[in-house]
């Protein structure tokens, strides 16, 4: 039997800590500060052990995971890093290196082919259905180098033929040659960071390097050489842009007809902020220009021969894409929530869902080196991360499919917050699913962890769970007295 925490307790310490944590959250997040401490981060230490793991201890999770029946619920991710860039970009918030030698990069080679071959053992038998190489910037290798890495990457693993193969490109380090080596080596997707068209712009975030031309060319050989799809990728929100300088890019770089253009918008790094010396209450203004851009995009891509799928001023990537190219299919995501990636190559991380979450520190992969750092993943959190992330970014929540990923009945698990949150008037459920009605992101960030505290609540506070007048009174303190009171 659960107790009830009783709205005198309102005050307990457990409630102002979260009060103050979640308040500083939703600043940051606002602002898309790039945090791993998402709103469920916030009595995540609860719920995960950190330590270091070799990779002997990790290889066996993989066994586990793919020997048993929940594996065909999976979707499964190959991931392969290539860390080295040519400079570093003010904005970017990746690991890279920079002024690696030719002896550099054929170390790096070597040791990743080798970690490639230890999980490959564990590994036999599983198909993959996405192959992604990032970085830093792949096409920084020679074709060689390309050879024998991603050549190593796919006799080793067995990769859906027609599936998602991309590999990403910097404009001004693509030629001709490379292009030609990754789509001999089964590449179907290549994607060029392009960030903006403004020379203004690229030379201060340090990207001066990159020109018009280099973009222009790089897109026609892509075409040319076959690739399926052709990707660039830009950014919104970085300091001294603005809507017309933004929309600019994106008008030039359609004259070359890319399958798609993906629009991501700014994580603010630390390095980034203090470069361009951010500060919350001046950066407002970016966030309303990123809102702005967003409207503009969805009323001009049908002009343009492109549609603009998913974009909301909240939701961190946009995709434009060409006409001509098929309507994503949203239901696989539906039905197969759940994704496992292997990372390979130092710093990539990997994901065994269910188990665990690692990442490699050292970039030896002796037996001695071969060390990652390690996050134990409990089911609990990987559910409760799933339904805040889908809530607040205004996605549907599929009862079937969460059944079949989770193995738990979403509506008998949830059946208290689902009552909480109709009974505030804010979501509409219907026999298939749950849904949020249209609310702002503030409240649907506060809404979304109402599935995350209930649940700490009752395995952890001593069962107590929240009443709805303790979370009237926990949505007045964050939300302020505009927004409380029953629907
Ligand atoms: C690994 S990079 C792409 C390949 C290559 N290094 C390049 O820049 O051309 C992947 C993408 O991440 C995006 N990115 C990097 N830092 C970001 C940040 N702080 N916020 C949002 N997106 C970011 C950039 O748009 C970039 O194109
Ligand atoms: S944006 Fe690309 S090129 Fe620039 S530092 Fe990041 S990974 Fe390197």
């Amino acid at each position: 039997m659960q107790r009830v925490l009783d709205a005198s307790k309102a005050r307990s310490p457990e409630l102002d800590a979260f009060k103050r944590r979640w308040a500083e959250l939703l600043v940051r997040s606002k602002l898309n500060i790039r945090d791993d401490l998402r709103v469920l981060n916030v009595l995540w230490d609860k719920f995960h052990i950190e330590k270091a793991a070799a990779a002997e201890e990790l290889a066996p999770l993989w066994r586990e995971t793919f020997g048993s029946p929940k594996a065909s619920r999976l979707r499964h991710v190959l991931y392969l890093n290539v860390p080295f860039c040519a400079q570093k970009c003010s904005f970017c918030k990746f690991q890279v290196r920079i002024g690696a030698s030719r002896a550099d990069v054929a170390r790096y080679v070597d040791d990743t082919i080798l970690e490639m071959k230890f999980f490959s053992k564990f590994l036999s038998g599983v198909r993959f259905n996405m192959f992604q190489v990032g970085g830093g910037t792949p096409s920084l290798l020679s074709p060689e180098e390309m050879e024998r890495l991603f050549g190593a990457a796919v006799r080793l693993y067995d990769i859906d033929a027609d599936v998602f193969r991309s590999i990403e490109f910097h404009p001004a380090s693509t030629t001709k040659e490379k292009l030609l080596a990754a789509k001999k080596m089964g590449f179907n997707r290549v994607s060029f960071g392009v960030q903006s068209l403004s020379p203004r712009i690229l030379a201060r975030v340090n990207r001066g390097d990159q020109t018009e031309a280099h973009v222009r060319s790089a897109v026609r050989a892509a075409h040319a050489a076959g690739f399926a799809q052709v990707a660039v990728e830009l950014i919104t929100g970085l300091c001294g842009d603005s809507p017309s300088i933004f929309i600019d890019s994106v008008r030039r770089l359609i004259q070359e007809k890319p399958t798609s253009l993906s629009i991501n918008q700014l994580n603010l790094t630390e390095d980034y902020m203090r470069a361009e010396g951010i500060r919350p209450t001046n950066y407002q203004r970016y966030r309303g220009m990123i809102a702005h851009i967003c409207d503009r995009l969805r009323r001009e891509a049908p002009r343009l021969g492109y549609f603009l799928k998913d974009a909301s001023p909240v939701c961190g990537i946009w995709n434009l894409v060409r006409e001509d190219q098929p309507r994503p299919d949203a239901s696989r995501q539906e039905q197969q929530p759940l994704y496992c990636t292997l990372g390979l190559g130092q710093p990539s991380w990997s994901r065994i869902t269910g188990k665990a979450w690692y990442q490699r520190t050292k970039s030896d992969f002796s037996p001695q080196g071969r060390i990652y750092m390690m996050r134990r993943l409990a089911p609990a959190m990987e559910i409760a991360e799933y339904l805040h992330n889908r809530l607040i970014n205004g996605s549907r929540i599929q009862f079937q499919p969460f059944t079949v990923a989770f193995g738990t009945d979403f509506r008998e698990r949830y059946e208290l917050e689902i009552a909480l949150l109709k009974r505030f008037g804010k979501i509409r459920a219907d026999t298939e699913g749950i849904s949020f009605l249209p609310t702002d992101f503030t409240e649907r960030f506060f809404y979304g962890s109402m599935f995350f505290i209930q649940q700490w609540m009752k395995t952890t506070a001593g069962g107590e769970l929240l009443t709805p007048e303790v979370i009237d009174g926990l949505r007045r303190d964050i939300l302020g007295p505009r927004r409380s009171g029953w629907n």
